[in-house]
């Protein structure tokens, strides 16, 4: 049986598309959002292209995993999440979470991340 978004009981799934590109030194990216009941994860798997996930916890503690075709990235709960496009190609990645879990993504846009992957001498760097 399908389940209504934010009604606890179900998964839901989708992929996402970023553009290669940059806005100056910055990759395209997702905006990045907690779980509004932010105790729910979420996993993310790797399609096509290469990529970076951003990861922060509540303490605004930052870590950052590769992605590419076939990875698989455990988002556990309290923990913000953006994907960055590094590569020359479309970034392509999967995505299930929990039909309750809910996005905010106002604190993203109030406080941003505590850091951003910029290219610096030709190479992706967390600054
Ligand atoms: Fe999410």
């Amino acid at each position: 049986m399908p389940v209504e978004e934010n009604q606890e009981g179900g998964l839901f799934y989708g992929t996402t598309n970023i553009e290669t590109g940059k806005v100056g030194d910055e990759y395209f990216m997702t905006k990045g959002h907690f779980h509004q009941k932010m105790n729910r994860g979420e996993f993310y798997w790797g399609i096509k292209g290469n990529g970076v996930l951003l990861l922060m916890n509540k303490q605004r503690k930052m870590s950052a995993e590769k992605m590419s075709p076939g990875s698989l990235h455990y988002i556990s709960g309290y923990t913000a999440h953006r994907v960055v496009n590094i590569g020359l190609d479309t970034l392509k990645f999967g995505a299930c979470w929990p039909s309750d879990a809910g996005h905010n993504y106002e604190e993203i846009e109030r406080n941003g991340f505590s850091a951003r992957l910029l290219e610096v001498d030709g190479k992706p760097t967390l600054i």
